[in-house]
């Protein structure tokens, strides 16, 4: 595209845009398992009123714009209640890998200034999610992966085993994405203030979820402010929040211990400059969306959810366990699970499915599809299952061969050169982001 020489028409911009977006995975039809989270039409249109509404703020300006500040203060208030700590103070970022950034910038410089460490580590159980070797490579810190246990839950012992003296934070997740497990929490907080190092927990995922799965009755492993040694939290706005994207809160025990989050800058022509997250600019559309949801779904608006949610989970996983050849692996405590066969080439399963127009995740170590479920699944349970049985049996039966995609999957996931498969994940995101012809292998 080059600029047009002049302006096309705002009905024309609006339908070029329709026709792209539906060409787009239906997310609305519940055919994808990842990504969106779509709570109804009536949220979405609550998401579209605040977010237009707002849409020129901006949450670099505190002062100018008094209504984010507002907004913010409130998410952060409701974060920290729902988080199990009425006083727990926090931030609005822009989704789950700027709130973990923050997490880790924070520990590494609260253990410079208190405790001298210029070597720092951050001890990893191997599920935690991918922004937390992100933000290690951007700060400087070197992430140390400890193993899971058969339970597909963080193995304390190993976490004990890796701590030294220049360890800046532990990590656990509630839950983690791989197998929707929660760590368990107050072990490993445990350690961490035994030995004074702050912990972090990624809620990332359950943070708007997991404290309405409890209300309900479910029994939830102990996870938030309430497991003492829990020094921060990250909870996306922006997945079960169902919230518009762009919105996530990062929270904390002890404001003192934040203060090592915030950027500042005193000798720039510009003026005085101080800014709390990574960003600079924030869009006022996500920090104002992201408060009309809370609003409008209320407690009971999203107990009913969450109680959609974990019906449809269980239903899902009654109905794969019931598919011969297939089981979900270990006991995933939300709505967020993988599934697997002892039998079958479960890549080849997935390949199946893509045909069907169905498109779950793949996972490795063991090979595995994987279902994010959201409320708007609740309506496809019976034809995903059926399609599921249908491309059980054409592997099964051989009419499904191991080939396309699930050859490739394989091959990646048992090459032992980690760093050759890193380049086949660059050299495919240059593709992406410079051809817009080209798709996911
Ligand atoms: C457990 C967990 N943590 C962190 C993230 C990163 O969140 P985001 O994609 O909003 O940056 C995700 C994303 O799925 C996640 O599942």
């Amino acid at each position: 595209m080059t600029l047009p020489a002049k302006g096309k028409s705002r009905e024309e911009i609006y339908s070029e845009i329709k026709e792209a977006l539906s060409r787009d995975a239906d997310w609305r039809g519940g055919k994808i398992w990842s990504l969106v989270y779509f709570a109804g039409e009536d949220v979405s249109d609550v998401l579209r009123d605040a977010y237009s509404a707002a849409i020129y703020t901006n949450g670099l300006g505190p002062g100018a714009f008094k209504s984010l500040k507002r907004f913010e203060y409130e998410v952060v208030q409701t974060a920290a209640g729902l988080l199990g700590l009425e006083g727990a103070v926090g931030n609005m970022t822009s989704g789950g890998t700027e709130s973990i950034l923050m997490a880790v910038k924070t520990a590494r410089d609260w253990s410079r200034a208190e405790k001298g460490i210029s070597e720092p580590e951050m001890i990893a159980p191997v599920t935690a999610h991918p922004a937390f070797y992100k933000s290690a490579q951007y700060l400087g810190v070197k992430v140390v992966p400890t193993p899971i246990g058969d339970d597909f839950r963080a193995d304390v012992g190993a976490i004990e085993a890796a701590i030294t003296p220049n360890t800046v934070l532990v990590i656990g997740s509630a839950p983690n994405y791989p197998y929707g497990t929660i760590d368990p929490i107050p072990e490993i907080a445990a350690l961490a203030q035994k030995n004074n190092i702050p912990c972090h927990v990624d809620a990332c995922l359950g943070g708007y979820l997991l404290p309405f799965v409890e209300r309900l009755g479910y029994e939830v492993r102990p996870w938030d402010f309430r497991v003492p040694g829990v020094s921060s939290i990250s909870a996306d706005n922006h997945k079960y929040g169902f919230a518009a994207r762009g919105a996530s809160t990062i929270m904390y025990r002890d404001a003192a211990y934040r203060r090592h989050q915030f950027f500042a800058y005193s000798d720039w022509p510009g003026g005085l400059y101080g800014s709390p997250t990574m960003t600079g600019s924030r869009p006022g559309g996500a920090i104002a969306a992201a408060w009309a949801v809370l609003n409008y779904l209320g407690e009971d608006g999203y107990m009913r959810l969450a109680k959609v949610i974990m019906d449809t989970t269980r239903t899902l996983q009654d109905g794969i366990n019931a598919i011969d050849g297939l089981h979900v692996l270990g006991d995933p405590d939300m709505s967020v699970f993988p599934f697997a066969s002892d039998s079958l080439d479960i890549y080849a399963v997935g390949d199946a499915l893509d045909t069907f127009g169905w498109h779950p995740d793949r996972q490795q170590n063991p090979a595995s599809l994987h279902l994010m479920v959201t409320p708007v699944h609740e309506t496809i349970v019976q034809p995903f299952l059926a399609d599921l049985a249908e491309a059980a049996r054409k592997v099964r039966t051989g009419e499904q061969a191991p080939g396309g995609r699930a050859a490739f999957y394989g091959m990646l996931e048992k090459m032992p050169d980690r760093g050759a498969v890193r380049d086949v994940i660059v050299t495919t995101l240059e593709k992406l982001t410079s051809d817009p012809n080209s798709g996911l292998p």
